[in-house]
């Protein structure tokens, strides 16, 4: 048999191909608070067969459809009855804190100062920061995720692991070296001249390499002086390629803290805004308590917030307004936060999403979450045409997804099946909405970083040795 990996047509060596057979969900538009049938932008390709070329999707056709007659050897790895997504986005994350997650009893002051900031002291030491990278990268793709706007520690080699390990996969990931000179322990604490000069070396060696960004990561205002967010600044206007991410309005002590330390700020937001930290590759994590003046801010410079439900939930910081900001052209994107929030499963952390949004009277569509953590995420990072869809072109970051796991949730998804239904969508909707309401990442089949396998279920690597 011939060497899939050699493409005859070239009688030269290729790269890897593969093809994957199953259902295929992705989004074309933002389906918006829309009813659920009669969303816009939902894409469903029932039993189509994704072929994947090197880094990139080739191609996408029906199952029916013959093979292009190169690629007849190509090995079909079947997935009929299971879901083909793109990998999920998650905005807003922290490496460190895998160490903390579901720490018990605290709201984000007192939660920083018991649990967070203790455990990122430890990646001072190149070893830890390493062995935390990889370990966090290992969990994102175990969960789904396949790009990631990540917060590493102030200190400069976690950074470095990160962009190193990620790049070694050829993972999007956007990170930076997080800053902060004042109110924080011993140990967690830099300078203004010696983080501009690790962040300028940062952007020099990993900026735009291997699928790796930069972003200029200021913790939050309260922890850094307002010389280092007057740097901060001139990095995102020297650099304009680069990202910036840090945390808005989360809770009402720190808002509150944020207004004593800068009296002469017009709001929290504005902190950020009068030094040019704001633009439209800014990522601002919560923004629960921003006002209409900070929402038109946000619009006017196409800023993102990172809406992060298991967070602000299990720290008790408040219900975010997604209707709200939505009608006023705020982009939003969702997010894990852990630690804060306690899972690193975008499906949880939408099932947390709708409750959310239940509880101010509001109807989250899983069509809407899903293209949040997927196109819509993509698009407001201005990288929707690498990732976030399938599509030939696009980097092939995929994950196969069982729609039921367990005895309750496939009971479910019999009679989501069963019931006569009135337009596709509707029928649809309700099992991927049960899926994404009750599955986690136990429902993972498989992920796909740039057309590479790193992440099987333990059950389908066990079946592959049989
Ligand atoms: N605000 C400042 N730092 C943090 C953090 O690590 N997590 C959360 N949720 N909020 C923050
Ligand atoms: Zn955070």
């Amino acid at each position: 048999m011939p060497d899939p990996r050699l493409n005859p047509a070239h009688g030269q060596a290729a790269q890897t191909r593969r093809v994957l057979r199953g259902d295929l969900l992705d989004f074309t538009a933002d389906p918006g608070f829309a009813l659920p049938d009669e969303a816009p932008g939902v894409r469903w390709r029932a039993d189509h067969v994704l072929l994947i070329e090197g880094e990139r999707i080739a191609a996408i056709q029906p199952a029916s459809q013959p093979m292009p007659q190169d690629w007849a050897d190509v090995p079909v790895t079947d997935h009929r009855g299971q879901l083909i997504l793109p990998g999920f986005i998650d905005t807003h994350v922290h490496c460190p804190q895998l160490d903390v997650i579901a720490s018990y009893g605290a709201e984000l002051l007192d939660w920083l100062n018991t649990y967070t900031f203790p455990a990122e002291r430890r990646y001072v030491d190149p070893l830890v920061a390493r062995e935390g990278a990889e370990r966090f990268l290992n969990a994102l793709w175990a969960h789904g995720t396949t790009s990631a706007v990540v917060f590493p520690t102030v200190h400069k080699v976690s950074a470095e692991a990160l962009f190193d390990m990620a790049s070694a996969r050829h993972m999007r990931l956007i990170t930076g070296k997080v800053l902060m000179d004042r109110h924080a322990p011993e140990g967690l604490l830099d300078d203004v001249d010696q983080a501009e000069k690790d962040c300028v070396d940062l952007i020099d060696r990993f900026h735009g390499k291997d699928r790796q960004a930069f972003a200029v990561t200021v913790r939050f205002a309260p922890t850094s002086t307002p010389e280092q967010l007057t740097m901060a600044g001139r990095l995102c206007q020297a650099y304009a390629g680069t990202y910036m991410q840090t945390h808005v309005a989360e809770n009402r002590d720190e808002v509150r803290w944020v207004s004593e330390l800068f009296p002469t700020a017009r709001s929290y937001l504005d902190v950020y805004d009068r030094d040019g930290l704001i633009g439209p590759r800014a990522v601002l994590a919560h923004g629960i308590w921003l006002d209409a003046n900070d929402r038109a801010v946000l619009k006017a410079h196409g800023a993102q917030i990172a809406h992060s439900p298991s967070s602000n939930l299990f720290l008790g910081s408040g219900l975010f307004n997604w209707l709200e900001a939505e009608r006023e052209g705020v982009n939003v994107s969702l997010a894990s936060d852990v630690g804060g929030g306690t899972s690193l499963s975008m499906l949880r952390n939408i099932a947390d999403a709708y409750k959310i949004q239940a509880l101010q009277g509001v109807r989250l569509s899983a069509w809407k979450a899903l293209y949040t953590c997927t196109l819509g995420a993509a698009s407001h990072l201005g990288l929707a045409d690498e990732i976030g869809r399938l599509e030939p072109g696009c980097m092939a970051d995929v994950v196969v997804w069982n729609v039921a796991k367990g005895p309750v949730a496939e009971h479910r998804d019999e009679v989501a099946q069963q019931r006569l239904a009135r337009v596709l969508h509707e029928h649809l909707h309700e099992r991927i909405f049960a899926w994404v309401t009750m599955g986690d990442e136990r429902n993972l089949v498989s992920t796909y970083v740039a057309g590479q396998c790193v992440h099987q279920a333990a059950s389908v690597a066990q079946a592959a040795v049989q």
